[in-house]
């Protein structure tokens, strides 16, 4: 596992409204980036095109292996592009997204098929519901290693039998190739040194990932790759 910074996204510096911290971001620092995230974007189409088709490649991903009807959860929906998609593709498809950051979800808050929970898994499900899949895109990075491994237990406990991991945040032979060019070029003052920018989560690499999923309780576990840099990790019970 592996720290790594961030000092921007979707071209929003943190500078401009927080001090960079060697801590992760809190909820205030979430509640100021989405106040400006919301007065820079009107909507999907105005954020970066990259970023969009990166989504809409997961989201045809997860189309690809559900059928519509069924009642799919999305664990840290963020601003919630995938599942926007995903209910205006396929007609009776219901989605439970939850996310703790109320002020990110402004743009699915109406979507009918999306019935929007604000809080953490899985303490804000105040209810037993049966998923025919659930997923995390993207969250896995959040956790510290104990942490990863309770998040999954918890979703074994919750009655849970399919699961996704979506991950972009791999550490392998790329990853640490470029860190260590950064880490060089930072020492030697090129450029800033990568650790003077905001603590943004872990990188993980497969193995780490199916070992904490085993400990967790999950006992087949395929891993995959979509484009250049994510991998879908099915994990079921
Ligand atoms: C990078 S965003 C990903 C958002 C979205 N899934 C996507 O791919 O665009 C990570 C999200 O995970 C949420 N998150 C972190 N821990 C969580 C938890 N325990 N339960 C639910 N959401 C969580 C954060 O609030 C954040 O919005």
């Amino acid at each position: 596992m592996k720290k790594f910074y961030q000092d921007e996204w979707h071209e929003i510096y943190f500078k401009d409204f927080a001090e960079p911290s060697l801590n992760l971001p809190e909820k205030s620092f979430y509640n100021s980036y989405y106040d400006i995230f919301f007065k820079k974007y009107n909507n999907f189409n105005q954020l970066e095109p990259g970023w969009v088709s990166y989504k809409i490649e997961i989201a045809n991903f997860i189309k690809s292996i559900i059928n519509d009807g069924d009642n799919i959860l999305s664990i840290g929906c963020g601003v919630g592009i995938v599942e926007d998609f995903l209910v205006k593709s396929m007609d009776s498809l219901k989605i439970t997204a939850l996310e703790p950051s109320i002020n990110a979800t402004k743009w699915i808050r109406d979507i009918p098929n999306i019935s929007l929970v604000d809080g953490y898994f899985p303490e804000a499900l105040n209810k037993k519901i049966d998923f025919n899949l659930a997923y995390a895109n993207n969250i896995d990075y959040v956790f510290n290693e104990e942490e990863y491994e309770s998040f999954l237990k918890s979703v074994i406990e919750y009655g849970i039998k399919d699961f996704l991991v979506i991950t972009s945040a791999n550490y392998n032979l790329k990853t640490a190739l470029s860190l260590s060019i950064k880490s060089t070029l930072g020492s030697l003052k090129i450029i800033k040194k990568s650790s003077e920018g905001q603590f943004w989560g872990y990188l993980r690499t497969k193995k780490e990932h199916k070992k904490a999923l085993l400990d967790a309780g999950f006992k087949d576990i395929e891993m995959l790759k979509l484009g250049k840099d994510t991998i879908i990790i099915k994990a079921s019970i």
